[in-house]
């Protein structure tokens, strides 16, 4: 399939890429996103009991068993042509400046180096106290249901919780403004797999558009668009980025 002209040369051409992904760009790895009717976690799992700093002071084995259980669903999947594609972009371009929402470590397997990961890593787990980094010793075996109680701090023996960022908690400062002032300086700006509604980094496309950068959104929902310089790709990020990718190439061959 061809993709917009504009897209391929805008990628082609660009000084300053940034790629932004969410959920969507593991989806073909086999890992759930949140939103997706059928199949999303927040649709079959109730945010408000998993994903708070609360519901781990209520239920530390319910929460650290269910982070366990999407850990070791990704021990057990690969990265996707989707993930590949952006490690390969990297070598297209002068500067590429990947941000995700992911806590999963597909890009990093992909080839991806220095990405900022905006809501943390399911694979660094902190003291939920001291902030101490803890280190997996092991996989437990489980199920989705299972609760694990989690293991205790070394230093201060509190419990140990997953190092991702829950709903009424700070992003981490650094990756935070490393990822806006990508967006504000880049002159392209892919948007990869997000339903785009969690805040702060749903901002993100909007402030490269208000930049004036070429921005494109990868998904298989199509997005409302406003602009010449915007533009919605409506299919799988794991069918359109290796054709992205291919199209590059071949713009910057000729
Ligand atoms: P969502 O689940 O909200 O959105 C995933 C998006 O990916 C949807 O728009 C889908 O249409 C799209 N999608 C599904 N399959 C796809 C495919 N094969 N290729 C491309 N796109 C596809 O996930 P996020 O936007 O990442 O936060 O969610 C943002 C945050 O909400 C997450 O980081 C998480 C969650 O609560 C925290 O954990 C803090």
């Amino acid at each position: 399939m061809q993709l917009p002209k504009e897209v391929v040369k805008a990628v082609a051409e660009a000084k300053h890429l940034v790629v932004f992904t969410g959920a969507g760009v593991s989806a073909e790895s086999g890992m759930p996103t949140f939103r997706d009717a059928l199949t999303g976690l927040w649709s079959n799992f109730d945010p408000m009991r998993l994903a708070t700093p609360e519901a781990f002071l209520q239920d530390p084995p319910l929460v650290w068993g269910w982070y366990e259980w999407r850990r070791q669903l990704l021990l057990a999947i690969e990265p996707n042509p989707a993930h590949l594609a952006i490690a390969q972009l990297t070598k297209k371009v002068p500067k590429l400046t990947l941000i995700t929402q992911n806590v999963d470590d597909l890009h990093e397997r992909a080839g991806s180096q220095g990405a900022l990961h905006l809501h943390g890593s399911i694979f660094e787990p902190r003291c939920f106290t001291c902030a101490k980094p803890y280190v997996f010793e092991g996989v437990p075996a489980m199920d989705e249901e299972q609760a694990i109680t989690p293991p205790p701090c070394k230093a201060c023996g509190d419990p140990v919780r997953p190092g991702v960022v829950w709903f009424g908690e700070a992003l981490p400062e650094t990756e935070l403004d490393a990822a806006f002032a990508a967006a504000e300086n880049c002159d392209c700006f892919l948007s990869i797999g997000t339903s785009g509604v969690v805040q702060p980094a749903a901002q993100l496309p909007v402030l490269a558009v208000e930049a004036g950068a070429w921005v494109a959104h990868i998904n298989p929902e199509a997005i409302d668009v406003e602009g010449s310089k915007e533009f919605s790709l409506v299919g799988k990020a794991g069918s359109l980025l290796p054709q992205l990718l291919k199209q590059v190439e071949a713009w910057q061959a000729s």
